[in-house]
């Protein structure tokens, strides 16, 4: 074992080559940029004295920095489980180390998730952070998520949800993935439309507040809002991606009967979806998040925000990648990103990166006009 620095806190932690979820107790210091987020949003939102539940909680890692960096008005109780025994015990360990001492505010058990989650009175967040899939818990986490709570999902299994398998996607999260250069969206944007349904079915409409797409996962923090006209107006943004693999059209589309050739160039489309077409952000939040995080050390943390909170501002789903329109339409050179942004602009349309895909750039500008735009830059 190894003791780790992370945030304000120090962890106990197991520690092989690889990280692997066949440790003693699961930790990665890749998901550290997972928890800082979480820890940022969690003391950006509106909402005071919260019950907080991590029903898969590992070493605790999470909730000794919620305990060591939320603000004090933040938390009224927090409730740790794990149902691996050495993870409730490794928990423990590292309140201790952290000076945390054990009180009616702080709970732990070692559970399964479900009869955790499912035994509670309700929490005003619950964090699930799974291996895979966050599947097996939605049902009892959105039954348990007070009005106006906050739910934060992770989900690992990008293969799925990217459209590797297929089949997986389809069986797990009911809406077919596609495979191209912006397959990261269409899943992160499957998965969200997955935890909305497990919300309709109890009248509670889960919109995404902030969500993103990071190397191997997609994490995404939903607001909850009870009743079923909320809930209609939600689902009228779940809906398809079509996409012509050969010029690299799009379009969204409330069905996809009629629309399996491409406009453009006639070639045969493919589809993704059923998925959500609606926000991915919460402005205001997202505006309150990057001036909490200015004056931060952490660069990189500032720099992914600042270009989440650009991309924000442009509500279409799919961005380009750049040097693939350049290839698809064979066109002279590729344009340096920041250059190709200002042009668009400059034609009236609105454009900023993307933090899914470097060199991608997400737009209002159509594919022709973009095409247009490219060769004029390429003379
Ligand atoms: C990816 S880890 C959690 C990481 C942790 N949230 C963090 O931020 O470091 C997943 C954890 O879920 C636990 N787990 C898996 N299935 C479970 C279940 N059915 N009930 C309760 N815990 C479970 C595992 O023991 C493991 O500790
Ligand atoms: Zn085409």
């Amino acid at each position: 074992m190894e003791t780790m620095q992370e945030g304000k806190a120090r962890i106990k932690v197991y520690v092989s080559e690889t990280v692997s979820k066949d440790l003693p107790v699961f930790y990665n210091p890749v998901m550290k940029l997972n928890r800082d987020i979480t820890v940022l949003l969690l003391n950006s939102v509106d909402k005071k004295n919260m019950q907080i539940a991590l029903p898969l909680a590992a070493t605790g890692v999470r909730g000794v920095r919620f305990l060591l960096e939320l603000k004090k008005s933040k938390i009224k109780s927090i409730s740790f489980n794990d149902n691996n025994t050495e993870a409730v015990k490794l928990i423990k360990s590292n309140l201790k180390l952290n000076k945390i001492k054990l009180n009616k505010k702080i709970n732990i058990s070692n559970l399964d998730a479900n009869l955790f989650i499912l035994n509670s009175k309700g929490f005003d967040y619950i964090d699930i952070d799974p291996f895979g899939s966050p599947n097996f818990v939605l049902d009892s986490a959105v039954k348990r998520l007070g009005r106006e709570g906050i739910l934060a999902v992770t989900a690992t299994d990008t293969g799925a949800l990217c459209g590797s398998y297929k089949n997986a996607c389809l069986r797990k999260y009911s809406g077919k993935p596609l495979r191209n250069e912006f397959c990261h969206e269409t899943g992160l944007r499957i998965l969200i439309s997955k935890v909305q349904s497990t919300g309709t079915q109890y009248d509670k409409a889960l919109t995404p507040i902030f969500s993103y797409s990071k190397e191997h996962y997609f994490r995404v923090f939903f607001k909850c809002i009870k009743g079923k006209k909320k809930v209609d107006e939600l689902m009228k943004n779940i809906r398809y991606i079509v996409h012509c693999s050969s010029c690299l059209f799009r379009k969204t589309t409330k069905d996809i009967f009629n629309s399996n050739k491409c406009p453009v160039c006639s070639s045969k489309t493919d589809y993704a979806g059923p998925l959500w077409l609606g926000q991915l952000w919460d402005k205001k939040l997202l505006t309150r998040m990057c001036k909490n995080i200015k004056n931060s050390e952490d660069k990189k943390l500032v720099k992914f925000l600042e270009i989440i909170k650009n991309e924000s501002k442009i509500s279409s789903a799919g961005f380009y990648d750049v040097a693939k329109v350049v290839k698809h339409n064979k066109l002279k050179s590729v344009p340096k990103k920041n250059l190709l942004i200002k042009e668009i602009k400059k034609a009236g349309f609105n454009a900023a990166e993307t933090h899914i895909r470097p060199n991608s750039i997400r737009s209002s500008i159509e594919l022709k006009e973009l095409i247009k735009l490219i060769k004029k830059i390429n003379q």
